[in-house]
């Protein structure tokens, strides 16, 4: 993976009219995987961090279905800054990226997207083995 390539923005269609809008999010169409699973995140305090991990094959998006938040991506060598502002938007956290959700909006639900069932041995919970296993990769 180049290293820019990670944190993509995804921008999907909207279908709409003068009555409200509607966005699909379909398996190898508009998600660059199949979908095995989804889980929101919502009521979220004011000031809280979420996230603080990465995932050794996982792959998610994310979008904010309601309200807004932050993501910190960090690949082990670059780092970025991305903010979901509207449902139309997604983000795609790659394995072996390092996040952290911040700044939700009171309203905010974050919608996740994963290509497998929750797996707590897929998980890597510290920053020092992330950036040693990441650096392997790269
Ligand atoms: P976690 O992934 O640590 O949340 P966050 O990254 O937002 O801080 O998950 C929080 C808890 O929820 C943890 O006990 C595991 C559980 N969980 C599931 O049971 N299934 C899931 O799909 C997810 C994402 C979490």
């Amino acid at each position: 993976m180049k290293s820019t390539d990670f944190g993509r923005l995804f921008e999907f269609q909207v279908f709409g009219d003068e009555e409200g809008s509607l966005v699909a999010l379909e398996s190898s169409k508009n998600i660059p995987f199949e979908i095995q699973r989804s889980y929101h995140i919502f009521g979220i305090m004011p000031g809280a961090r979420r996230g603080f991990h990465a995932h050794k094959t996982l792959k998610q998006l994310a979008v904010c279905v309601r309200g807004t938040c932050k993501f910190l991506l960090d690949n082990g060598s670059e780092k970025k800054e991305v903010s979901l502002s509207n449902p139309r938007q997604g983000v795609l956290i790659d394995p072996m990226v390092w996040h952290e959700m911040f700044d939700f909006s009171p309203d905010a639900v974050l919608l996740v997207l994963a290509d497998q069932h929750y797996d707590e041995s897929d998980y890597i919970r510290n920053y020092d083995q992330f950036m040693k296993a990441a650096q392997e990769r790269l």
